[in-house]
């Protein structure tokens, strides 16, 4: 089965290309560059020892995607492409919109125009903005995002509900993620944000290595065990797994929508995550308690019961893969 990956190069795309060429999937990847390099293409070839197809070019292009789908028999298509920065997407809404809500019609319409209708979507547990209940099911009520980045991952999961509904030939498979952290195992690729971070873990392995001061603990008066804020982090590379089960799914069956929640089901604390990275990899990592960041919630994780019923996922790996696949990264670029 061939699978185009669009945003292929990025955090999450890159592990999963890595996942789909091991499972003997053939693989193309359009990536614009403006989240990821050029070198991840020859780092998974080396942790993979496989080829693939790259093109270097920006999917609201819709005469360049046309000639990919002429070219390229492609089956299915996740869709990892977007901006992903929330204070970013709170400065910059109409980019984030244009790129993310935009980019993704234009690839769907794109898909419609050459019959390919298996589509996996990459989403994110924002959709939930602040969970009345936690754990989280994906019965949870949606709709209340904090930011523009979550909206537009909102407003794409309502595109995709009304085009099954438009069209049931459709076979769509929704993704929520939580919190991706960690690395492969190789050390080849991981977690590269351009600038300075937004989220937690590249922060805490630049402040590991020296490369910033120290961490700015956002707050330490939420309603969680330790005051710091809670959340389901799940290791990139199970993360990954998780899209080879979603693939398999719709190769297998056809026709339907669903949704899923990839997570661990376990919250840990801003707090849990520093401790488990010093104790883990005998290394300091200074930190203040700060002002709260606006838009962060106390705590989010999920219930990941109906992944594990219907699509066999289970997240494998432990806090402590987390934290030491991280760091190794972080040493090794
Ligand atoms: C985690 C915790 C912060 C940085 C967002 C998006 C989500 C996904 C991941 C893209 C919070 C605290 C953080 C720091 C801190 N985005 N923190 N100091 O906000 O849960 O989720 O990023 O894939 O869709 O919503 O992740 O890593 O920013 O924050 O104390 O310097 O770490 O307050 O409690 P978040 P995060």
């Amino acid at each position: 089965m061939k699978v185009l990956l669009t945003g292929g190069l990025g955090f999450i795309g890159s592990h999963t290309c890595v996942e789909l060429l091991n499972d003997g999937y053939d693989v193309v990847v359009i990536d614009n560059l403006s989240n990821s390099k050029m070198t991840m293409i020859d780092k998974i070839k080396e942790i993979t020892k496989k080829d693939f197809s790259f093109y270097n070019i920006d999917y609201r292009d819709r005469n360049a995607l046309e000639e990919v789908f002429e070219k390229e028999k492609v089956e299915a298509v996740i869709n990892f492409a977007g901006f992903k920065a929330v204070g970013e997407s709170v400065k910059e809404p109409l980019m984030y919109y244009d790129n993310n809500v935009c980019g993704a019609i234009c690839l769907l319409e794109t898909m419609k125009k050459y019959n390919v209708k298996k589509f996996v979507f990459s989403s994110s547990a924002t959709v939930y903005g602040n969970p009345d209940v936690v754990p989280i099911t994906e019965e949870a009520k949606i709709g209340r995002a904090t930011n523009p980045y979550g909206t537009t991952k909102l407003v794409i999961e309502y595109i995709l509900d009304d085009l099954y509904k438009s069209d049931n030939t459709w076979d769509i498979v929704v993704l929520r993620y939580f919190n991706p952290i960690g690395a492969h195992e190789s050390g080849l690729i991981g977690e590269e944000p351009n600038g300075i971070p937004n989220n937690l873990m590249p922060y805490v392995t630049r402040v590991a290595k020296g490369v910033l001061e120290k961490l700015s603990v956002f707050g330490n008066d939420y309603n969680t065990h330790d005051g710091t804020g809670v959340r389901d982090y799940i290791h990139v590379v199970d993360l990954a797994k998780g899209h080879i089960k979603a693939i398999e799914k719709l190769d297998k069956e056809n026709k339907g929508f669903f949704v899923y929640n990839l997570g661990t089901g376990k919250g840990y604390s801003v707090l849990d995550i520093v401790n488990a990275f010093k104790e883990e990899n005998n290394v300091d990592v200074p930190y203040v308690i700060a002002p709260r960041r606006p838009g962060d919630i106390d705590s989010c994780y999920s219930d990941p019961t109906k992944a594990k019923n219907e699509l066999g996922f289970v997240a494998r790996r432990t806090l402590k893969d987390m934290v030491r696949d991280s760091w190794n990264y972080q040493l090794k670029n």
